[in-house]
């Protein structure tokens, strides 16, 4: 990354453009928290549907009071807790908040990303920077720069290389908003972690980040590959390749633990066996099984516990969203 990128990309978003930047977990696409017109190019570019609320992503030691309407003592605690860091913090929004920010919602979600460049570009900007992950609707998150120009291409201007990111999955949400804290979405920041901080177990959402308050009738669809994705237990998906083999397809495997098929029909591939490690290359990996021409991706189920929530999540809506069904 060149030095002078966060000074040309504070002038674009000053100017209402849009910039893709690194945070720990993924790559955003930013904007102008408090330009709608630059926010809508956001949803225009990502082809996203206007009612889906984006991250507001803060400096380092934010105003809370400035974006929320009501800042509880416990977000005040994981604040200072947690951010920098991959937590999203769900709250009743500030009246200047935009409508096209919070999908006409009454809540706000608001993080500070652990990235330096991103820190450096927050500060510089000295506003608050709407961003989703900067893919296209309902695929994969990015996690290099390179994946971002791959997806987006001419349409950003500027994308800030700052390497792979650290955490690899999308931040955890807690919302803060209904006087109980539920998380929204898993992420690297626990439920006990929160817990830890506030005294308060979080209850688990539905398990839908997409299930905020919200019109109805949207569908759901996030983290998918192009390629039909299956989650198949370790026992079993040497005889799922073997069937899939013999319907004449040819098959992807992510595999954990399971000594490697050799066949020129299988496109293999080794996920670390630790949660962390194997987090922070999923998506990497997700994009190569998707782009080796293979009729189908098996992912070897990691286990169930607490470490692989998030792992979990995004794999299960992976394969909910590609078409193929969960192992029973
Ligand atoms: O790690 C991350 O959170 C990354 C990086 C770039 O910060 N961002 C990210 O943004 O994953 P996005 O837009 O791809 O996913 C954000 C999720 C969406 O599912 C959205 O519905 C939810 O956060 N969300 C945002 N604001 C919300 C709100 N006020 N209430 C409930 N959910 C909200
Ligand atoms: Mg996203």
């Amino acid at each position: 990354m060149k030095p002078a990128d966060i000074a040309r990309a504070v002038e674009l978003l000053r100017a209402g453009e849009l910039v893709a930047f690194p945070t720990e977990t993924v790559y955003g696409l930013g904007a102008d928290a408090l330009n709608p017109a630059a926010v809508r190019k956001v949803f225009e570019v990502k082809g996203r549907p206007a009612d889906h609320p984006l991250i507001v992503h803060l400096a380092e030691n934010p105003m809370l009071d400035m974006w929320a309407a009501e800042v509880p003592r416990a977000a005040r605690a994981l604040a200072a807790a947690f951010w920098p860091g991959p937590l999203t913090i769900v709250l009743q929004r500030a009246r200047r908040v935009p409508d096209i920010v919070t999908g006409r919602q009454p809540t706000v979600g608001l993080r500070v990303p652990n990235h330096p460049l991103a820190l450096e570009l927050l500060a510089r900007f000295a506003g608050g920077i709407a961003a989703p992950s900067a893919n296209r609707y309902g695929r994969i998150s990015p996690t290099t720069a390179a994946h971002v120009r791959t997806e987006l291409g001419a349409a950003v201007p500027l994308v800030i290389d700052g390497g792979p990111c650290e955490v690899g999955i999308e931040s955890t949400i807690l919302d803060l908003s209904r006087g109980r804290p539920v998380i929204l979405r898993p992420g690297a920041v626990s439920a006990a972690e929160i817990a830890a901080e506030i005294d308060v177990e979080p209850e688990i959402g539905a398990g839908d980040d997409d299930s905020a308050p919200r019109v109805s009738g949207s569908l759901p669809a996030h983290y998918a590959p192009h390629t039909p994705l299956r989650l198949v237990g370790d026992d079993k998906l040497r005889g799922e390749v073997g069937s899939r083999l013999a319907q004449g397809l040819r098959v992807a495997v992510l595999a954990r633990t399971i000594p490697r098929i050799y066949d020129n029909r299988v496109f293999w591939d080794r996920a670390t066996p630790d949660a962390r490690t194997y987090a922070h290359d999923l998506y990497a990996h997700l994009r190569e099984l998707d782009a080796s021409g293979s009729d189908v991706i098996l992912v070897e189920a990691p286990p169930e516990d607490e470490a692989w929530l998030a792992i979990n999540d995004r794999l299960r809506r992976a394969a909910r969203d590609s078409g193929e069904e969960e192992e029973p």
